[in-house]
């Protein structure tokens, strides 16, 4: 009797560990939005941070893509920067593409690197307007909500001077501390290559500051990942959960269905 007991005791849990991992990767909720670009090496690209093909792509000075995922990072005197080609875009007036440093309450790193989430904006002026980012850093630096920090070139200014150091030009010309250049016309100032991002914050993105939005992962659309080159291992498995969403309440009430019997059935064969 305690022997079948303890196995179908085993077996609901597996079906509970199973059916709460799925819950896990298709998670969800509200955030806070913030900007920033420091031209660091992002969290993301260093080697073993999550299951994923290859760590987020970094760049030299000439913006070529680096090799070696093990280069330092150049806010610390390596040689290591964010590709410029990491900032938004829109694709029409609801929607765009982006990357993000984000941080998810009660996760830590390997739960959001190179994953990609879908932010509906609920604040004005960005209400209806949507983006699909992928995670290529961290924000840990504020914890206390679940935060996507926005990589805009010129949206934010940084404590390191990797910027100064990547294009040569003055840290000036990223523009006033917390708050980034302060008109569209400064855009003109930056390096030729992030002066598209710093032009759609004030157009798509209206300049808003601080837009709050609900957020849901999503497979990782080509579009991203073709920038980073990094895709991870479970998005073929959260490919497999929105394939079979249409039938997950069939498949729920069966799962409940099955658990009843398995009790039932080990309690006949006391
Ligand atoms: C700029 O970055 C700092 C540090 O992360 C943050 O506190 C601030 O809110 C950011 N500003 C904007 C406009 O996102
Ligand atoms: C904007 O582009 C997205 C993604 O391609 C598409 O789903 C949406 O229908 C488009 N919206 C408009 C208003 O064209
Ligand atoms: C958002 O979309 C809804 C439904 O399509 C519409 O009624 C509303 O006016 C839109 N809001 C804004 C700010 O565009
Ligand atoms: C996705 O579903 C297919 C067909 O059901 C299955 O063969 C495959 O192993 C699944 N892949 C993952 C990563 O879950």
């Amino acid at each position: 009797m305690t022997l079948s007991y303890l196995r179908n005791t085993l077996l609901l849990l597996d079906l509970f560990v199973v059916l709460t991992h799925g819950a896990d990767l298709a998670i969800s909720g509200d955030a806070v939005t913030t900007r920033f670009w420091d031209c660091c090496k992002p969290s993301c690209s260093w080697n073993g941070k999550a299951h994923f093909s290859q760590p987020v792509l970094t760049c030299d000075k000439e913006e070529n893509p680096l090799k070696d995922f093990s280069a330092g990072t150049g806010c610390n005197g390596g040689s290591a920067y964010s590709c410029t080609n990491q900032q938004p875009w829109a694709v029409n007036d609801t929607f765009s593409y982006g990357f993000a440093g984000i941080f998810i309450q009660g996760h830590v790193e390997d739960f959001w690197c190179c994953a990609c989430y879908q932010l509906d904006f609920t604040s004005d002026p960005l209400k209806n307007k949507t983006m699909i980012i992928q995670a290529s850093n961290t924000a840990y630096d504020v914890a206390t909500a679940n935060r996507f920090s926005l990589a805009v070139p010129g949206g934010n200014t940084t404590s390191h001077d990797a910027c100064a150091n990547q294009f040569g030009v003055s840290q000036t010309v990223f523009g006033e501390e917390n708050s980034g250049v302060e008109s569209k016309d400064d855009c003109d100032n930056l390096p030729e290559s992030m002066r598209p991002g710093c032009l759609w914050r004030f157009d798509w993105f209206q300049n808003a500051l601080y837009p709050s939005a609900t957020f849901k992962r999503v497979v990782c659309p080509a579009e991203l990942t073709e920038k980073t080159g990094c895709t991870r291992d479970d998005d073929k498995a959260l490919a497999n959960n929105s394939q079979s969403s249409a039938t997950t309440n069939l498949s729920s009430v069966f799962t409940v269905f099955a658990a009843v019997a398995v009790i039932i059935t080990s309690l006949l064969l006391v």
